[in-house]
């Protein structure tokens, strides 16, 4: 069985990339498009590369059914092998090949290459999606310039769409229609798209600099166009943006967004046509919240900022997939901070980004998955579209921008595109670009040492220790990293790490910075660039002991250990002025609170002292700092980041004592809770701006403290205010807000206010799956919430075959609520297996994200440990098992 399952998914890998033989310069396809049988005509303008041996024509194809082929007109004899369609060495250096085949887009319960969804027709194509529509050169370094025409029946499709410009459009007999689409911009078939549905578009024309007029336009179901003016608005900040920072406008006349109910992503970027999850496309006040509305802008940006990184320069192969990912969320990320405006909001952006990286590349980077943000190999490329490539290669870019400046950053994109535009490129050119517009800068003084962010996996550890010599008035600094070992890494060799730092002393004051041999101090804040396993670094005219704040806005991607005590944490939490240090000093002290609880036997009472609690009090109540950056202050570090910074973690002791200390902070800060509740309403119209944000956001923290406190003591006070204000809200965020409070402090009133949400919102498919996710997501307390789970697995709205309601309800346990999940008699590993082999026969892709649930079992402590094990074993035993599934069961056991 092994073995056939290596022959069917066999290891690629990188060293093995050769220039693709065949060339495919134009291709013209038809669609007679129908649910249950399209035919799907192609006919390809083929060039063999002559300075290549000859060698046969090998197209890829997966699960369609082959009616015709043809070269020049003429019959020719072909084979299958290994999946593909051989052509033995056809004769011509330049020929047309034209191919009839049929494929089952109802049947297509993948959601890879063209599928239904609600009553359409669309395709997902990245990254192999193609081979699933016809018989291609399906790899990235393969671009085409695609005439298509559609046709299909008027009434069921009234709208018919395709990448780049409409050519023609018209009726035909027997009540069809058809429309022909032309993109003039070669590209690879992963960045193909149709679409056939019953769909309505907001529409909106716009100028760019240049004065060129373009028509945007969003596409979404009938009833929906109420939820489009936000996307709509991010499409168009998104273009202004590009211009303004980068200088890089549109390039079509026509760029499209559709949204798709069954989507096994957020979106994705085809050549004019983004396709996006509902979920990524759909507000309005009363259905998302501010979450949601965030999310939107940023995948609009994201999506629209790979028309240049990834479409104009793409991959040359899927190892590369972090040069346009990576690239594009870096880009995503700092358009959202330019939007979010000022510096305070700037901060606190950059610290939900963090959380985002350490919550899910950090654990990632630490497990059997752990790979470099250039993967060397892989089974399933669908399984690298990881946090390591698109979050830690985000911060790889962002380092490089640290190290060259902004307008360094912007010199190198120039280059970057002068040389690149228009083809398939690999990471090294694009930092070659970056080093080569910034030849006086550290990246390019260490280019081959800074790459080895591409080529290592795993997250380094820094430490740092400063010593303060009273007589020679100096501080030195000394900086030493250690990369542990990966799988396939065993010894990994020192990295370029950008040290941001600022040195306090200890009355908050920020120290002037001046490093030996400088003539004079310059500025309160600097970066020093660390290039050797072990470094100094003195600094003169330090007349005092000072608290080094080190790695200010994250600036490398690594664990620090800087030593310092509760004592330094405290003035860093006080004075810090670099927002993610301050956010950082506070997360470690109830971090370190924690860990103590941990070592102390399980009877001992878990007490919080009193200095913690008058400091959070202290920044709850200052009045000089915003409501979103208290809000996360006054969050504790996740479970699941705290799960993996633990050795041998015991989930159910970790939630117990977290719990407890939120039990505490809302007992102790009762009155400021109440006081930060009141003082934190939004009187005026909602928006879902920088602002109104924080201010919601704190108030729901306040309200959830209150309500939790209120069950505890049995005070009926606030949990009905909390009912109250979920029937009165204006608005989703604060509907939820206080929903949350009640479902997760587990008061009474929590059932009839999920009844009358349900009652409510029973026609809103994004708001069902809040329903779903925040009972599946809410605190455990003695088995409620997976026993919840269960019954809910059972109701008449819930449905594996959606990817966001299986996600509300499966990846809400298993992902984000680790004490409802690993439980003492293993009953969550036994619905996770379950689970995984239920949605791997429908849907490889989804099924083996789901898997990586257990990526982390190493880590457990006994009996969580033998148990997940087990039920990792059971999956692994299915005899068919998807490829997909396979790679991360296998490297799971590994
Ligand atoms: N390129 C898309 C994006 O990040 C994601 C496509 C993912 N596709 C996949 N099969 N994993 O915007
Ligand atoms: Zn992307």
């Amino acid at each position: 069985m092994m073995l056939l399952r290596e022959a069917l998914a066999p290891m690629v890998r990188r060293q093995d990339y050769s220039a693709p033989a065949y060339r495919i310069r134009a291709v013209e396809l038809t669609f007679d498009l129908d649910a249950a049988k399209t035919i799907v005509g192609s006919r390809l303008s083929v060039e063999r590369d002559t300075a290549l041996p000859v060698q046969p024509l090998r197209l890829d194809g997966e699960d369609l059914n082959l009616l015709r082929v043809l070269v020049d007109g003429q019959s020719v004899s072909f084979r299958h092998e290994n999946g593909q369609l051989v052509i033995d060495a056809p004769a011509a250096e330049a020929f047309t090949l034209e191919i009839r085949n049929t494929i089952a887009p109802e049947k297509n319960t993948q959601l890879s290459g063209l599928y239904a969804s609600g009553s359409g027709l669309f395709t997902q194509c990245e990254a192999e999606g193609f081979r699933r529509i016809t018989y291609f050169l399906d790899r990235p370094d393969v671009m085409t310039v695609f005439t298509v025409t559609l046709r299909a029946d008027k009434k069921k499709y009234p709208v018919l769409l395709s990448n780049g410009n409409l050519l023609e459009q018209g009726e035909l007999a027997n009540g069809k229609h058809f429309a022909k689409w032309h993109d003039p911009f070669p590209k690879p078939a992963y960045l193909f798209a149709v679409v056939a549905a019953d769909l309505v578009a907001r529409e909106q024309r716009v100028l760019s600099r240049s004065g060129k007029e373009h028509l945007l336009q969003v596409y979404v179901k009938r009833g929906d166009l109420d939820k489009t003016e936000h996307a709509m608005n991010s499409l168009i900040a998104s273009m202004v943006w590009d211009e303004a920072r980068f200088g890089l406008a549109l390039d079509l006349e026509r760029f499209m967004i559709v949204a798709v109910p069954d989507f096994n992503m957020g979106a994705m970027e085809n050549k004019g046509l983004n396709l996006f999850n509902t979920k990524f496309v759909l507000a309005n006040a009363a259905t998302a919240t501010d979450v949601d509305f965030d999310g939107i802008e940023s995948v609009v940006a994201h999506e629209y900022f790979h028309n240049w990184t990834g479409n104009r320069v793409t991959c040359r192969d899927w190892f590369q997939l972090s040069l346009k990912e990576g690239l594009t969320v870096f880009r995503d990320q700092e358009f959202s901070m330019d939007m979010a405006g000022s510096p305070s909001a700037r901060g606190v952006r950059r610290i939900g980004d963090v959380r985002v990286l350490r919550e899910r590349q950090f654990p990632e980077d630490a497990g059997p998955m752990a790979h470099p943000v250039r993967p060397d190999a892989y089974q399933a490329i669908d399984n690298f579209y990881t946090a390591t490539v698109y979050e830690k290669g985000s911060e790889v870019v962002r380092m490089m921008h640290t190290l060259v400046g902004r307008e360094g950053f912007a010199a190198g994109m120039k280059l970057y595109f002068a040389r690149h535009d228009g083809q398939a490129v690999t990471c090294d050119d694009f930092a070659q670009a970056m080093a080569d517009a910034n030849p006086d800068s550290a990246l390019a003084a260490n280019l081959e040492l800074f790459k080895r962010w591409y080529a290592q996996a795993g997250t380094p550890r820094l430490q740092a220790r400063g010593v303060w010599d009273a007589e020679a008035r100096t501080w030195t600094l000394t900086l030493a990293q250690h990369n542990p070992p990966s799988p396939g890494q065993a010894d990994k060799l020192p990295q370029l790490i950008p040290v941001a730092l600022g040195l306090l002393k200890r009355d908050g004051t920020a120290l002037p910075l001046q490093l030996a041999g400088e003539a004079e101090a310059g500025g309160t804040e600097r970066v020093l660039v660390m290039t050797e396993a072990t470094q100094s670094f003195t600094f003169v005219n330090v007349d005092a002991e000072v608290v080094p704040s080190l790695l200010r806005g994250f600036s490398a991607p690594v664990v620090l250990d800087d030593g310092l005590s509760d004592a330094d944490l405290l003035v860093l939490l006080a004075h810090d002025t670099d927002a993610f240090n301050r956010w950082e000093a506070g997360q470690r002290l109830a971090a370190n609170r924690i860990r103590a609880a941990l070592a102390a036997p399980v009877e001992a009472p878990v007490v919080l002292d009193d200095a913690f609690i008058a400091a959070m009090r202290a920044l709850l109540r200052d009045a000089s700092l915003d409501a979103a950056f208290k809000e996360l202050v006054l969050t504790l570090p996740s479970e699941i980041y705290l799960a993996d910074q633990i050795e041998g973690i015991d989930p159910q002791r970790l939630h117990a004592v977290r719990e407890s200390l939120i039990d505490q902070l809302a007992a102790a800060l009762h009155a400021d809770w109440a006081w930060a509740f009141e003082a934190h309403q939004v009187k005026v119209g909602y928006k879902p701006d920088a602002w109104q944000t924080g201010q919601r956001a704190l108030a729901n923290l306040a309200l959830a403290m209150l309500v939790r406190h209120a069950v505890a003591t049995g005070d009926p006070l606030w949990p009905g205010k909390a009912y109250q204000r979920f029937k009165d809200a204006s608005n989703m965020t604060d509907r939820l807000g206080a929903l949350e409070a009640l479902v997760n402090a587990h008061a009474e009133l929590a059932e009839p206010a999920l009844a009358r949400f349900h009652a409510q919102f029973k026609g809103e498919a994004l708001v069902l799956d809040k329903w779903f996710m925040l009972q599946a997501r809410a605190p455990e307390r003695d088995g409620r919430v997976f026993a919840r789970i269960q019954q809910l697995l059972q109701h008449p709205d819930f449905t594996l075959g959606n990817p966001n309601r299986a996600r509300a309800l499966l990846f809400s346990l298993t992902h984000f609520n680790p004490a409802a999940f690993h439980r003492l008699d293993a009953a969550g590993y036994a619905f996770w297996a379950d689970k995984v082999l239920a949605l791997d026969t429908a849907n490889p892709q989804l099924a083996s994200r789901y898997a990586r649930a257990l990526d982390r079992w190493r880590n457990l402590a006994e009996p969580y440990r033998s148990a997940a094990r087990e039920a990792i074993a059971r999956v692994a035993a299915k005899p068919d098992l998807s490829g997909d599934t396979h790679e991360i069961i296998q490297r799971a056991l590994a």
